[in-house]
């Protein structure tokens, strides 16, 4: 029984991200329980979640008491009793199971939901485009069943050092633009279908970690606009990379690898770093190189063979 929850345009809901998120944690939660307790266990979750909203919200779900949320306003429930679907004014939730959340592209703040993974199921979670604050939820770490995470373009802060675990199934993963700190210490020789990691626009830390080059189904990686220090790391050289952007760092040093191996690379940020040595000898057979940018480094010469030209 796969379940989704969208929640679409909603002003409605802009006030209470906690108290939405304990809704959700809960629900999800008793969705996994016997199909009979469900009815009590989402009334349960719905007036804890009822509770938490100002009184003007409330006021508006003045119908929600009781132990049966089938007749309550914005609520249908299935034969068996259990909630099917959530409408509240200007907003649309559907719920079953936590299998997938969708929360992009509104105007929510607040903290994401903590509990968000309690399930275990959840597989894809998109919360980006808000105003989310505070820091990851907790249960992200131990979500294996993650598959793609987007929480891109909010306020969310903290520490990501620990923040995440092992991700088997992890496709695709972008954390740009929020006040995020830490360093990239994660166990990357765990995120083995990972494609895709983005986390530019932040405040990382420390050095780019060598074992980066075990997540080896990365195609783009996006480090851009961090506080990142030292050199790129050789193992780098190992991935497939199709898009690197490193710019807008303090990374030094030379690009330690061949840079042939990087040949499906179209896409190559360098700029604004403290880059210095005579790197890029073998830029000429990147042959699928479409965009450079190197500005605002210390290079000292470049190497160019063939007859290319640079954007
Ligand atoms: C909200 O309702 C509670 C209980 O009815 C009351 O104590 C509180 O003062 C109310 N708050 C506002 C801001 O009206
Ligand atoms: C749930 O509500 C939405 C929006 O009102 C509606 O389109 C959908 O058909 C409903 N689903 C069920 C299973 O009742
Ligand atoms: C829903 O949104 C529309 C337009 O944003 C607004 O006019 C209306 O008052 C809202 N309805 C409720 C119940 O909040
Ligand atoms: C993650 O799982 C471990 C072991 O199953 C458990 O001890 C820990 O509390 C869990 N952490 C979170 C944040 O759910
Ligand atoms: C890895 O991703 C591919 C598609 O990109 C998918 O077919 C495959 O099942 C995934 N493997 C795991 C372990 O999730
Ligand atoms: C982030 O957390 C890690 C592990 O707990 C810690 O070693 C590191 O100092 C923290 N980094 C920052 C910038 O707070
Ligand atoms: C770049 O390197 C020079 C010389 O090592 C150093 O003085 C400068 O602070 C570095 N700049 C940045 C932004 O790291
Ligand atoms: C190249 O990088 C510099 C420094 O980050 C930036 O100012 C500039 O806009 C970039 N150019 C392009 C075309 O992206
Ligand atoms: C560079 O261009 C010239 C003139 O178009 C051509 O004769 C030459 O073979 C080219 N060299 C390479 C390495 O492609």
């Amino acid at each position: 029984m796969a379940s989704h929850i969208f929640l679409l345009s909603t002003p409605f809901l802009v006030f209470s991200l906690l108290a939405y998120a304990s809704f959700l944690a809960s629900f999800a939660y008793s969705a996994t329980g016997a199909e009979v307790a469900n009815g009590r266990k989402e009334a349960e979750a719905l007036l804890e979640w009822k509770v938490s909203l100002d009184n003007q919200s409330q006021s508006l779900l003045s119908s929600w008491a009781g132990e049966s949320p089938c007749n309550w306003f914005g609520i249908s429930c299935d034969k068996s009793g259990s909630v099917i679907n959530i409408s509240l004014p200007n907003s649309s939730l559907r719920v079953t199971h936590l299998y997938s959340l969708h929360l992009f592209s509104n105007r929510l703040s607040g903290n994401l939901p903590r509990d968000v993974c309690l399930g275990g199921l959840l597989s894809y979670f998109a919360a980006f485009e808000n105003y989310f604050t505070g820091p990851i939820p907790k249960s992200l770490k131990n979500c294996s069943s993650l598959v793609r995470l987007r929480l891109e373009r909010n306020q969310l802060s903290g520490n990501i050092s620990e923040a995440f675990g092992t991700h088997p199934h992890l496709n695709y993963m972008d954390l740009s633009d929020n006040e995020l700190h830490g360093e990239l210490s994660l166990k990357w020789e765990q995120f083995n279908n990972l494609t895709a990691f983005k986390i530019s626009g932040n405040k990382i830390s420390g050095e780019i970690p060598a074992v980066l080059g075990k997540a080896t189904q990365l195609q783009v990686l996006d480090l851009s606009s961090n506080q990142l220090v030292g050199r790129i790391p050789k193992e780098l050289g190992n991935l497939k990379l199709i898009e690197l952007a490193l710019n807008d760092n303090r990374l030094s040093g030379d690009i330690p690898f061949d840079v042939t191996s990087l040949r499906h690379l179209e896409r190559l940020g360098l700029a604004a770093n403290n880059f210095s040595a005579t790197i890029l000898k073998q830029l000429s057979k990147c042959s699928k190189l479409i965009f450079l940018n190197i500005s605002k480094n210390r290079f000292t010469k470049l190497y160019f063979h063939q007859n290319k030209s640079l954007p």
